[in-house]
């Protein structure tokens, strides 16, 4: 994971490399660090534990400079620390390097630069890309970039400054995310364009392998064999306003409350891609990680009603791309991300593409891996997310999800044009129904502050409701650290129906109405136990009893009600996250882009 940010310009780097590290700190937080050109050579803060330290640091001991490299830094190998954080210096003090990614190879490096006599300081794998260099440096920056990245093996985003060539910032990646900004006050490197949207909307996205040369005044770009390569540079379309908080206390607030808008959003730019023609495929394997996953096993629901499709399976990416998967050019696999640089979901991507597969993935972050190596690629409209908690990307992936099921079912005629628009109107009327939803917000804001003291908490749900159930059950473990499982309700029975006692919370979700009875046993059941229960639903019968509280929710397809059940299990965690006065937007252990396995 990690974050990394350069500029080099005409003003001073440290209040813009701290400011963009300040967005890039979704990516990593567990240390920071700042290297700048400065009067008399490098000038380098390093602290450990959030940017916050960081910044106090840079008040009590200020550096300055022109030019400078920024790193938010999430450890893979050695603990956070000062001096395991980056940037990295080599021994001579005369190459300064930030690192996203993980050099597999670091080992055998270390070793060989160690047999010369090079002393280390860190336990990094990142310290090695700093001490190949300068041990390679023969007075061209370009040359030992290309010389140090042939001997690099794993993944990484890199920023390099040279001692001897102080106008001079390169960067270079492979397998991770890195851009180039251009502005009139000078030129940026960065992992995501949220660190540098304030500064300029003009970026290109480098490529694997492709080096940028940044000056104040010029960028270039050159591949590995040093020829020069002509790139287009994008403009971004994303305010500047969408990656501030706008007087929300949490990101994560604000993009729950966004929702509406960037769910409409995503439904109006459809589905523009070249036809698929389904009926080409014997099979679609959907794949991603974490709320991405759950978002496709939601959708597994409606491509299997709607579609009658022969087989639909939905895979963790972490698990598919190691089992030898059974796909081939007849199969269609979807690929679902927000960040489109999920380490797992790419490699799931190429494994399906090594064996012939049509892929299509679903993905927020224009020019992400995902969207440039998939065959088709939907983007949703979800706008920069900076809490680590997705919630307005994972309701833009549903809406892609729905519409793409009607058109396949359309295609598959298994249903009529007329059944298709009945749908594709009730999809559009999902942004309305969740406005109407969070004029709620106060009463979920009550609940869930009754709710801090709870050890465990389960969810369930049957059919689609399950589904939802586990987005609901993985956003509250993630942000309020309460232990929480979620559970198709007729399993309860088969064991875990043992850990419900009386501290036991069970939300309940409940919009098939033809379900309804049988989530109602399982609620009896678990308050026979002790539980206190919380229902989510639409149902008609549903009612509030002394040991349930009641959220009703509106009236909606069954195959679409998990856009508005999941408002409210967001809602609910946050608040539960918020009464337990909890860090919402960079919960503990965790980094919203995870570009390592
Ligand atoms: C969800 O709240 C998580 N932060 C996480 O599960 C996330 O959905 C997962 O890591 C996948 O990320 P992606 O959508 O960027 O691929």
């Amino acid at each position: 994971m990690c974050g990394i940010i350069g500029y080099a310009g005409d003003e001073n780097a440290v209040p813009i490399i701290v400011d963009g590290l300040k967005k890039l700190e979704y990516r990593g937080y567990d240390s920071a660090g700042i290297a700048v050109f400065g009067e008399g050579g490098f000038e380098v803060a390093k602290q450990k534990g959030r940017l916050a330290e960081l910044e106090k640091r840079l008040e009590s001991l200020p550096i300055a400079g022109r030019m400078g490299i920024g790193h938010t830094r999430w450890a893979t190998h050695g603990e956070p620390s000062d001096i395991n954080s980056h940037p990295h210096l080599g021994s001579g003090s005369k190459i300064a390097v930030v690192h996203n990614g993980i050099i597999e190879n670091y080992k055998q490096l270390k070793e060989r630069l160690e047999a010369r006599g090079i002393p280390f300081a860190s336990q990094t794998d990142s310290e090695v890309v700093a001490q190949l260099a300068e041990h390679y440096y023969e007075g061209d920056l370009l040359d030992t970039v290309i010389k140090t990245t042939n001997a690099l093996e794993g993944s990484y985003a890199l920023g390099l400054m040279c001692l001897a060539e102080p106008d001079v910032l390169v960067a270079v990646k492979k397998d991770n995310p890195l851009i180039v900004g251009v502005s009139e006050q000078g030129n940026f490197i960065a992992s995501d364009v949220p660190a540098i949207l304030k500064h300029t909307n003009r970026v290109y996205y480098l490529d694997d392998k492709e080096i940028a040369v940044l000056t104040k005044d010029s960028v270039k770009f050159y591949n590995t064999d040093k020829e020069p390569l002509a790139k287009e540079a994008e403009t971004i379309t994303w305010s500047v306003d969408s990656a501030e908080k706008g007087g929300y206390p949490h990101f994560m607030l604000k993009e729950i409350m966004e929702q509406p808008k960037v769910v409409r959003e995503t439904i109006q730019s459809g589905i523009n891609i070249d036809p698929l023609h389904i009926t080409a495929f014997n099979k679609i394997v959907i794949t991603a990680c974490g709320s991405a996953y759950n978002a496709g096993v939601v959708s597994k629901y409606v491509f299997e009603r709607l579609c009658r499709f022969r087989a639909i399976e939905v895979e963790l990416a972490s698990e598919f791309r190691y089992k030898d998967p059974c796909v081939d050019e007849k199969t269609l696999v979807i690929l679902v991300s927000q960040s489109g640089e999920t380490a797992d979901t790419i490699a799931a991507m190429r494994e399906a593409k090594a064996k012939g597969a049509v892929t299509l993935s679903i993905v927020n972050v224009v020019g992400s891996t995902l969207a440039k190596e998939a065959d088709h690629t939907v983007y949703t409209a979800a706008g920069p997310e900076i809490a680590v908690a997705t919630t307005k990307a994972f309701s833009t992936q549903l809406v892609v999800l729905y519409k793409l099921a009607v058109q396949f079912a359309l295609e598959l005629q298994k249903l009529t044009p007329e059944g298709a628009k009945a749908l594709l109107e009730e999809i559009a009327a999902i942004p309305g129904k969740i406005t109407e939803l969070l004029n709620h917000v106060d009463d979920i804001q009550k609940y869930a502050a009754s709710c801090i003291g709870y050890k465990s908490i389960f969810f369930i749900g049957r059919n689609i409701d399950y589904a939802i159930a586990l987005e609901g059950s993985l956003k509250l473990k993630e942000i309020s650290y309460i232990h929480s499982e979620a559970y198709a309700g007729g399993e309860l029975k088969h064991g875990t129906i043992s850990l419900v006692e009386d501290n036991t919370l069970v939300v309940a979700l409940s919009c098939c109405q033809r379900l309804y009875p049988k989530i109602l046993s399982n609620i009896e059941q678990v308050i026979s136990r002790g539980a206190k229960v919380f229902l989510v639903s639409n149902v008609t019968q549903a009612e509030e009893s002394d040991k349930l509280s009641l959220l009703k929710l509106p009236d909606i397809h069954e195959l679409f009600s998990p856009s508005l059940s999941v408002i409210v299990l967001q809602l609910f965690s946050y608040y539960v996250a918020a009464n337990k006065g909890l860090d919402i937007d960079k919960p503990r252990n965790l980094a919203k882009s995870v570009t390592v396995e």
